[in-house]
């Protein structure tokens, strides 16, 4: 191989080739069978109007008793066009700055960041993590008082993965495909993880960097427990921890989400390629996540315990001789408490271990269970969802149990707009039968947990054109969730609705329990992704040049109830396509208006959205603007300018007269 291809196959882009190949339908056979009878009655419909759900959930909507339907204009401003420029655009009377991008320093000694990223690993590990992504701001006193600070906080952001071209001064050094220098590792993984830090509005109401105590890096490396019915368990023992309740580290950690009692939950996603091994024969634990016999960025080719937990080859007699167990320890959602700079991050196993995109929670009701759901984003995965058995009752304190002890479903969304959440328990008939037809048996609830796809698989649920974000609507407790595209479905079926996606779509659906706890949903397409041509507004009409967009992925309802919409379109797409750079847009489910916001520069991807309480500054993350970049040829000049190399950052949003910014 020559230099260039074994740069490919070490830094490629990460995404997950697809490992689902259970027999689970596309639902194309009842799909099929629905088309047919409405056919035959003579029905011209469109796309969608077909399956006869669409005006189901969205006359539920109109009718609902939670809040008026007001005629207010909910998007007061003028959308803007898309756009090829290097830089960020907002609409008039908006104003869009950056804060924290890669390199900023923040803890220990404040090392600046050195502009031919000469900087070392220790250095990285004391500056913000590079390629920012899911990101929430927590108010300063979001822990001890009413949480309504809008001037000062902690902003809580995740830092994907890295361009290690332009990581070091000259890219990555390897020699026949192997990693050489254990410094531009270390550097590597510290680049990785979490970045907390503590910001504040000055007087001029610029946000700026506090050094304060709670700034901290989260890295590939730090210590972190494994919590809930899979600790201590079989597969999870290790050389580093024989008990199988510790691990280090958390690494591509996509979306976000936040729980009531103000901590932070990074999801792992794009985990499985930093891992290698060169058995042939692969436990499904493995093989059903997509291991390879190569890693994407080379770490465990090193010698030494802190890189050779990433070769997972069976080399002792049992897993706590070696590594073969390391991968069970990622594809977690893990939960950082951004308000005690010493506490240990824990991996909450009872939420299912998958390519979790975020974690997003129904409103909280107080004396009712916990309720949240997660996407995996990967071609024809699954979408879940988590209910506590505890009650959540807040004035008992942070109730660590409700994200231990619950049962994780996962959706089979029905060609008649109907849902069921399927129960992934060992103790529940239907999945004891569902394992024995399928001649598959797990010894415990851990096991489920540790191979949630295989179990997920079993029970019939439903493959979805890679389920990105979610985002719960204030005003109706509608679930939104976002489905990026699907290069490899043959043949579409009713919550999938195109073969072959490559715009994605927004799918949502309401819960027939009003805690969201129960077993049945209802479920509609909210959005069909794409050009004019080829895409369903949210008030049924085309997408125009006012909002045509591509790869929906970033999701998030402000206070208001308005949906903001993040897109992560990627090569011809993003070349070649009428859509022009990644962009953000904002929609008004009620009115079915939807408008472009933001656009993004060169190559980046606009992932990741926050606000402050009074919700005059949103913060969004721009990530690998000039993606493709090295040193000698730079490929976009956000946010430092010409001849700088380009870095992912945090944009402040704001409005120029400094309300309210709608
Ligand atoms: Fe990291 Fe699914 O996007
Ligand atoms: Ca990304
Ligand atoms: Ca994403
Ligand atoms: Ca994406």
């Amino acid at each position: 191989m020559s230099l260039d291809e074994q740069n490919a196959v070490l830094f490629g882009n990460g995404d997950e080739l697809p490992s689902n190949h259970s027999a689970n339908p596309h639902m194309n056979e009842l799909i099929d069978q629905r088309r047919r009878q409405i056919l035959a009655g003579g029905a011209a419909v469109g796309a969608l109007g077909f399956l006869g759900v669409l005006p189901t959930i969205a006359e539920a909507a109109e009718q609902s008793p939670e809040l008026p339907f007001t005629r207010r204009n909910r998007l007061p401003f003028d959308a803007i066009p898309v756009s090829r420029a290097d830089t960020i655009t907002v609409p008039a009377g908006y104003r869009a700055s950056v804060l924290v991008p890669w390199g900023t320093p923040i803890s220990g000694n404040l090392p600046p960041f050195l502009e031919d990223a000469s900087n070392s690993a220790q250095d990285q590990a004391e500056q913000v993590g590079m390629h920012h992504d899911g990101m929430h701001f927590f108010p300063i006193d979001g822990r001890h008082g009413g949480g309504n600070k809008s001037n000062h906080g902690l902003l809580v952001f995740n830092n994907e993965y890295i361009d290690a071209p332009l990581l070091h001064p000259n890219g990555p050094t390897t020699v026949d495909g192997k990693r050489t220098v254990a410094e531009e590792v270390r550097k590597e993984i510290n680049a990785h993880g979490v970045t907390i830090v503590e910001i504040r509005r000055n007087q001029l109401g610029d946000w700026e960097v506090v050094p304060g105590r709670y700034n901290r890096r989260i890295t590939a490396a730090t210590p972190m427990q494994m919590q809930g019915p899979a600790r201590g368990h079989a597969l999870l023992r290790t050389l580093y921890s024989p008990g199988g309740t510790a691990t280090r580290g958390t690494q591509n950690n996509c979306a976000n989400g936040f729980t009531p009692w103000g901590t932070y939950l990074t999801c792992e996603e794009n985990w499985a390629g930093y891992f290698a091994t060169r058995d042939a024969d692969l436990p499904r634990e493995l093989k059903r996540y997509g291991l390879r016999d190569s890693s994407r960025f080379g770490w465990e080719t090193l010698p030494g315990d802190e890189f050779q937990r990433f070769d997972a080859t069976r080399k002792a007699a049992d897993g706590r001789g070696d590594y073969r167990n390391e991968p069970n320890h990622f594809g977690w959602i893990v939960e950082i408490d951004p308000f005690d700079p010493e506490s240990t991050p824990i991996k909450h196993s009872a939420l299912g271990r998958f390519a979790h995109e975020g974690l997003i929670f129904a409103p909280m009701k107080l004396g009712s269970p916990l309720v949240c759901y997660s996407g995996d984003d990967s071609q024809n995965e699954y979408i879940y969802k988590y209910v506590s058995n505890g009650r959540y009752m807040p004035v008992v304190g942070k109730p660590d149990r409700l994200l231990d002890d619950g049962t994780l479903y996962v959706g089979r969304f029905n060609a008649d707009g109907g849902g069921d959440w399927l129960p992934l328990d060992i103790k529940d008939k239907a999945f004891q039968a569902a394992c024995s037809k399928a001649g598959v048996s797990f010894a415990n609830q851990g096991e489920v947990l540790i191979n949630t796809r295989l179990a997920a698989d079993i029970v019939g649920a439903t493959k979805m054109d890679r389920p990105e974000w979610g985002a719960v609507s204030p005003d109706n407790g509608e679930v939104y969730f976002t489905l990026t595209n699907n290069s490899s479905r043959t043949k579409a079926d009713a919550p999938n609705p195109r073969a072959a996606n490559p715009y994605g779509h927004i799918i949502r659906w309401r819960e027939d329990s009003s805690d969201h706890s129960g077993k049945r949903f209802r479920w509609d397409i909210f959005l069909l992704a794409g050009p004019n041509e080829d895409s369903r507004g949210p008030n049924g009409k085309p997408l125009d040049e006012r909002n045509i967009l591509a790869s929906p992925d970033g999701l998030w309802f402000d206070p208001d109830g308005r949906l903001w919409i993040q897109t992560d379109m990627s090569g011809s797409q993003l070349s070649s396509g009428p859509f022009g750079h990644n962009q953000m847009l904002v929609a008004d489910p009620r009115s079915g208006e939807i408008k472009r916001f933001l656009t993004g520069p060169l190559g980046a991807e606009v992932t990741g959205i926050s606000a402050t309480p009074d919700f005059r500054t949103l913060f969004v993350n721009i990530q690998h603007p000039g993606e493709g970049s090295t040193a000698t040829n730079l490929l976009s000049a956000w946010p430092d300018g010409p001849g700088r190399r380009p870095r992912s950052a945090t944009v402040v949003v704001t409005r120029e007269d400094g309300k309210r910014l709608m």
